[in-house]
């Protein structure tokens, strides 16, 4: 019998508060290295965590818009970070679930936060999410797929490679890569199925 985890905000913020010290995620890094300086254009970090990722944003120049539903995100970030300009930085805690609008960008990374949304509400937070890309802007995701350990939670996502491929139809994809591998995780280790994907709004 498989044990279904429900991952609630008390979780996250125990989960988040383990984060801190480690380096900023391959994907976001690899985003930065792409773009190169980010000149005060607009970063998105869509389910920030610790804010790790969004440090790192703000230190190669972007302006960064951090969100997550965890409780205690705005004082974990603002602690990650050390910005203290408002210009630069916005945290705010979301409910992904509820998300209707976010502020346009040049930059939008989701790292291993969409799957928990669930299947219910992924839909219009994609649509939101791509509705918001300006022309060039890039787009940084990690997803679950169908073969995961935790495939079968049925308040988190988890996808086929073609379903998965499907969200990035009209967008430039930069980086499509599927890893099946067994690691770790907060909970123990565990069979990792994830699609990590850049892709890039076509300029016109
Ligand atoms: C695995 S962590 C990833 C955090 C961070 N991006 C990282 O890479 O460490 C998943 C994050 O998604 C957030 N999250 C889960 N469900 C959410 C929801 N419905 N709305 C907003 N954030 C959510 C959690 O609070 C947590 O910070």
């Amino acid at each position: 019998m498989r044990l279904i985890t429900v991952r609630g905000g008390e979780h996250w913020a125990e989960y988040n508060d383990s984060q801190q010290g480690r380096a900023a995620r391959p994907l976001c890094a690899e985003l930065i290295t792409l773009d190169g300086d980010g000149a005060g254009r607009d970063a998105i970090d869509l389910g920030c965590g610790a804010g790790i990722e969004t440090r790192a944003l703000l230190s190669a120049g972007w302006r960064v818009y951090a969100t997550d539903a965890a409780p205690g995100t705005r004082e974990r970030v603002l602690a990650a970070t050390d910005e203290t300009d408002p210009a630069r930085l916005t945290v705010e805690v979301t409910d992904l679930r509820t998300l209707r609008d976010l502020p346009h960008a040049d930059l939008i990374y989701a790292g291993y936060s969409l799957p928990y949304v669930g299947p219910n509400h992924l839909p219009a937070v994609w649509r939101v999410i791509r509705a918001r890309l300006r022309p060039g802007a890039w787009l940084g995701v990690n997803l679950f797929g169908e073969n995961d350990s935790w495939a079968g939670n049925p308040d988190e996502v988890f996808l086929g490679a073609s379903a998965a491929r499907a969200l990035f139809d009209g967008l430039d994809v930069l980086r499509f890569d599927e890893v099946e591998e067994d690691g770790p995780a907060y909970s123990g280790t565990k069979h990792w199925h994830t699609f990590d994907v850049i892709a890039r709004m076509p300029t016109m």
